[in-house]
């Protein structure tokens, strides 16, 4: 049985003090939860994130880190420096990152590799444009974005290895994957991964659902026999909404 985990991704938004607000709201709301429940957040605001989590089922995550373990990458931040202020998770390749910022599916690998190296819990995001889908490449774009993010990436490693499929006409756009069409995506990419490795071993993996996951739509998601959680936005950013979603992904 897999576990589900959901986790928040506040992208760029909050302050520090906006930080520890937000997750002393959340705890007593998430106290009971049977999922796994983590909160990443921007680098500032990591240090408040861990020390409000303290003691509470809340991990924390960062939404990226560079793939060497130190030198002259100005700006960047190292999986070494990440662990050291006691952050358990971090999100790799999300599609804002791949759009806005140059990255690419051998750079994800190179973060891949980092992360794991540091005993962190990545949280590795592909999936399509809305070209791509209309051009129905979406399970050849997952694929490729999969294999390449797993290359010399062993079976024992890719075990805690969490993908997240979030389309990307989805993400912030209001128009959330159906049920369906999200588990059809989560079920090809658990096909690519007892491709690459075994059928076991793609049966542990935990593969979320993002884009627009919210309140209303998370049960509906969650019941899909390939959607393992979710990695959600906007909703995160709101204490009661994310709660709700967190309960839907505890039966
Ligand atoms: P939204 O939930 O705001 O659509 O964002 C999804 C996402 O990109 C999570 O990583």
């Amino acid at each position: 049985m897999r576990k589900y985990v959901i986790a928040g991704n506040w992208k760029m938004n909050n302050t520090p003090a906006q930080t520890r607000a937000l997750i002393e709201e959340m705890k007593p709301l998430v106290a009971d939860a049977k999922c796994d429940v983590v909160i990443c957040a921007p680098y500032v605001d990591l240090a408040a994130a861990v020390e409000a989590a303290e003691g509470s089922n809340i991990a924390i995550g960062a939404e990226n880190l560079h793939w060497a373990e130190k030198g002259a990458f100005t700006g960047e931040i190292s999986a070494e420096m990440l662990k050291a202020v006691g952050v358990k998770y971090v999100i790799i390749g999300h599609s804002e990152r791949r759009q806005y910022f140059g990255e690419t599916d051998l750079t994800v690998n190179a973060r891949l590799k980092a992360a794991l190296a540091a005993g962190l819990i990545p949280i590795v995001c592909v999936g399509e444009t809305l070209e791509e889908r209309e051009l129905g490449i979406t399970v050849e774009t997952v694929a490729r974005q999969t294999k390449i993010a797993l290359k010399d990436i062993d079976a024992a490693a890719a075990k805690g290895v969490i993908i997240a499929y979030e389309p990307v006409w989805a993400i912030g756009t209001g128009k959330v994957a159906t049920d369906d069409q999200a588990n059809e995506v989560n079920g090809a990419i658990r096909g690519v991964l007892a491709d690459i490795y075994d059928k076991a071993t793609a049966d542990e993996m935990v593969i979320q659902y993002g884009g627009s996951m919210n309140a209303g739509n998370a049960a509906g998601l969650l019941a899909k026999e390939h959607i393992d959680g979710g990695l959600i936005g906007g909703a995160s950013l709101k204490a009661q909404d994310f709660a709700v979603i967190v309960k839907a992904a505890s039966k």
